[in-house]
């Protein structure tokens, strides 16, 4: 069995999971996982909310729900490795079994994915391997696919590269723009998200080559 950086949990992680959720954005996937944590068979709780920018709805969301929240610009930092060990002790300190990006526009680095390869989870607004990097609808559409969707995969030191965890496909319309379509995959997505990481700590997963077995 080969898995990917630190090794994943091979039991199902029991109640209370911690998880951690890296954003840049609205937040609606966050507030999917803030929901879901109030079901007591969820079984997790959110530790911490990590922004690369200020003025993200999601942050708003996390502090208005009382959950810890910190905020870790590129530009504060000399260079992008010094920013990834800041991300890297940030994260460390909440001490997170999982670490979730929900519309988090960085790649990780090398020191991230040391403590947290394996573990750490992200949601893309596409079918993956098609369309990776940050203009993933408006590349779908230009084109002229009649199906797109999104993908949950576990992060490695690639774009959007990593083995796939779960996929849901969304029909393209004819008169789609990418506002419209990126918003009916989002609804995909608040669903699909929670899903996923709940299936992850309960059953837990492995990783053989690129293929992730849940449960
Ligand atoms: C999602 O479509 C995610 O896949 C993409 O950014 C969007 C995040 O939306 N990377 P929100 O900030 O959670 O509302």
């Amino acid at each position: 069995m080969q898995s990917h950086g630190n090794q994943p949990p091979k039991e199902p992680t029991v109640s209370q999971s911690r998880l951690l959720v890296l954003v840049s954005g609205a937040g609606s996937i966050l507030q999917a996982l803030m929901d879901a944590c109030t079901r007591p068979d969820f079984g997790a709780r959110i530790v911490a909310v990590g922004a690369d920018r200020d003025g993200t709805g999601a942050v708003v969301r996390a502090q208005q729900a009382g959950i810890p929240t910190f905020v870790l610009p590129v530009r504060d930092f000399p260079d992008r490795a010094g920013w990834d060990k800041a991300l890297t002790q940030a994260c460390a300190e909440f001490r997170p079994d999982l670490v979730i990006a929900a519309g988090f526009l960085k790649l990780v680095g090398a020191e991230f994915l040391a403590e947290f390869g394996g573990r750490v989870v992200n949601t893309h607004p596409a079918l993956l391997p098609s369309f990776p990097g940050l203009h993933s609808v408006r590349d779908a559409l230009a084109h002229g696919v009649k199906v797109t969707g999104c993908s949950v995969i576990l992060v490695d030191s690639g774009v959007d590269s990593g083995p796939i965890l779960a996929q849901a496909a969304v029909p393209v319309r004819d008169d789609d723009d990418e506002h419209s379509l990126h918003e009916r995959i989002k609804v995909i997505e608040r669903a699909l998200v929670p899903d996923t990481v709940g299936k992850m700590l309960r059953e837990g997963w492995s990783v053989r080559d690129r293929t992730v077995r849940i449960g």
